[in-house]
């Protein structure tokens, strides 16, 4: 049985096939209806989420499977004390796989180790947000039509920004990869990833704190908004919040051809004067999270369809 925690759980080689899966559920639909039909899964979300919990329940109603869960702590057993790794064996009494959002580090990795089901890490903290990477890399492979070669700007708040500390761990892993940190400085990327993950596997970077400074050579420009639920006090959050609003005045700057990417939701760091730019490819984004979470789904219940 395995369980996904973070990108680096699969290879480079299971991660290919699993974009090429997801590639032919986006061309082909209807071989995939009925895949999971009889199986069931449970979304236990700590945390409030749109994307996440509702396109993993809408990949597994399209793969003919069943849903059930919970949309917050409230609403749980976990207001009344209940620890993670008792909720997990509970859960594995009544479902086939497990979505799992926790505000806590490291909540999905301890229910994995006492789950009898596959769970997934669908957000736990400021750390890692694992089906959120495979969404964009599908998202980039299938509108760049590589995931090498790439000059990648990642803008915001990378303190807390889980998405982009699991894409980073994800993209060093393809050649020529290069990253231009964006950020103010209270909100740069922790040294652990820059120390242990970019500068221990000799990926090129710089930080900047002006995004003008780096749109020209952006081949993917990737947005985040500032984390409020991270912050300990409400004055640095306000202070911080609208550091970086893309607006047309900007990609003026950019290339033809860059891609301008967001987890979603945004803020106010996108201006939705950009929505209407073709290189505004953040809703098409969301698209490809259904198709890549329905195949993690049949991947990890090691479902085949001929
Ligand atoms: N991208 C993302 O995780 O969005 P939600 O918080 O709405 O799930």
């Amino acid at each position: 049985m395995r369980h996904l925690m973070s990108p680096l759980d699969f290879s480079v080689e299971e991660l290919d096939k699993l974009l090429k899966l997801a590639c032919d559920i986006e061309k082909n639909p209807s071989r995939y209806a009925n895949a999971c039909q009889g199986k069931k899964l449970a979304t236990c979300f700590y945390e409030p989420s749109t994307r996440t919990r509702l396109s993993f329940e809408a990949a597994m109603l399209n793969l003919g499977g069943s849903v059930l869960g919970f949309s917050s702590a409230d609403s749980s057993s976990a207001s009344k004390g209940e620890s993670v790794s008792d909720t997990i064996r509970v859960i594995s009494c009544y479902a086939d796989i497990c979505a799992m959002r926790h505000p806590k580090e490291g909540a999905p990795l301890v229910a994995s180790q006492r789950s009898a089901i596959p769970v997934i890490n669908a957000g736990d903290g400021g750390h890692q947000h694992p089906t959120q990477t495979l969404t964009d890399l599908m998202t980039i492979h299938s509108l760049k039509g590589h995931l090498g070669d790439l000059t990648i700007g990642l803008c915001g708040d990378l303190k807390f920004g889980r998405t982009v500390h699991s894409l980073i761990h994800a993209l060093i892993r393809y050649p020529n990869i290069r990253f231009v940190l964006i950020s103010p400085e209270e909100l740069r990327v922790p040294g652990y990833i820059r120390e242990d993950v970019l500068d221990k596997h000799n990926v090129p970077y710089e930080e900047v704190e002006r995004l003008e400074d780096a749109m020209a050579k952006l081949d993917i420009l990737y947005m985040t908004r500032v984390q409020r639920e991270r912050f300990f006090n409400e004055e640095d959050y306000v202070r911080m919040k609208d550091f970086y609003i893309l607006d047309k005045s900007k990609m003026a700057l950019a290339k033809e051809d860059m891609l301008v990417l967001h987890p979603l939701p945004r803020v106010n760091e996108i201006s939705v004067e950009v929505d209407d730019d073709p290189r505004a490819a953040y809703f098409r984004q969301a698209q490809y999270g259904v198709y890549v979470r329905m195949a993690l789904i049949l991947t990890l219940l090691e479902v085949e369809v001929c």
